[in-house]
């Protein structure tokens, strides 16, 4: 590719500071040809040093992005994490990207974002349906499955007490592992993506979930069960537990989106934007098998 600008939002989440890691290292993408974006631009002081130009960007701040957009030419709009102002953020950003004239966009979505009754699918179904109206010629629409890193990250409590309650039933899910994804999308924006494309990103199996604890149990010498409950059953349970009304809300229709095959599917579309396959959870496991004994300790 050209020495066009990159600019990257999200770059201190999780995801964002993988992406960076993977232009500069896996794409020799020049730090100078790199713009981060932050709302507290003092946490990306090490990537300043290298000569990434950070810029500062609130997504509720329509103006702030008008600035740090600027010369931008591909940009990776990562979703932001705050559920609820999430649409119009999105739709800002969007805006700003049209405004400072880029290329290409790439969007980190979900899975089947139309369909699905997850509680936060219409903010990803609006920012996908957005982007395709846009004026931006080129992008990748890239419906990130669920991360390997949910476990230790949200649903600790299932190593913690070896119960996985659920109400997703016979559903399959082709979890992937953030790093993978993350590869996925600094591949996206150093790849010519001509049009308008968009890419379901799975890992290379889709399990239930008897079949991950299966996985874990084996690999950790743990002793997971899996309760397969109706959506009723499980809800009063979270609410026994007093879970907030969103989390509750959140764990439900997720189940019913897994419930409904929504998030199974195949590797095809990451390998055909990567030239790689994602590694499996088998594998996943096991590079992160100390961390996930320590919590289940
Ligand atoms: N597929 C999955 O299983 C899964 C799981 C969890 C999350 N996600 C989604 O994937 C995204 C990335 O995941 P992650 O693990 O990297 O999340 P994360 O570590 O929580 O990072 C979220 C990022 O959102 C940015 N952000 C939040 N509000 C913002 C705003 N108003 N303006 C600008 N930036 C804002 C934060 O930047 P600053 O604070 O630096 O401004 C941060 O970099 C999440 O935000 C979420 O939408 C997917």
């Amino acid at each position: 590719m050209s020495d066009s600008k990159i600019l990257v939002t999200g770059a201190t989440g999780k995801l964002g500071q993988k992406v960076v890691s993977s232009l500069l290292n896996d794409f020799n993408i020049a730090p100078e040809q790199l713009i981060v974006t932050t709302r507290s631009v003092s946490k990306l002081n090490e990537l300043c040093k290298l000569g990434v130009e950070v810029r500062e960007a609130d997504f509720s701040n329509p103006e702030s992005l008008t600035k740090a957009f600027k010369g931008a030419d591909r940009l990776l709009l990562i979703s932001i994490d705050a559920s609820g102002p999430r649409t119009q953020s999105h739709l800002n950003a969007i805006t700003a990207a049209e405004k400072a004239g880029v290329s290409h966009i790439s969007y980190t979505s979900m899975p089947a974002a139309e369909e699905s009754p997850v509680v936060f699918a219409h903010e990803h179904e609006a920012t996908e349906a957005a982007i395709k109206l846009s004026n931006i010629p080129n992008v990748a629409i890239l419906r990130n499955n669920w991360y390997f890193e949910n476990l230790p990250e949200y649903f600790a409590s299932v190593l913690q007490t070896g119960f996985w309650l659920t109400s997703s039933g016979e559903g399959k899910i082709a979890e992937v592992s953030r790093e993978d994804l993350a590869y996925a999308a600094a591949a996206s924006l150093v790849k010519d993506i001509k049009g308008k494309k968009t890419f379901n990103l799975n890992g290379t199996e889709a399990l239930t979930h008897e079949e991950m604890a299966l996985q874990i149990n084996t690999t950790l010498g743990t002793s997971i069960q899996v309760v397969q409950l109706s959506d009723e059953v499980y809800k009063a349970k979270l609410e026994s537990f007093e879970l907030p009304k969103p989390i509750v809300d959140l764990c439900v229709t997720m189940d019913k989106h897994n419930r409904l095959d929504l998030s199974a599917g195949n590797g095809q579309d990451f390998e055909s934007l990567t030239g790689r396959k994602p590694i499996s959870f088998k594998t996943w496991l096991n590079s992160n098998k100390s961390q996930l004994l320590k919590l289940a300790e």
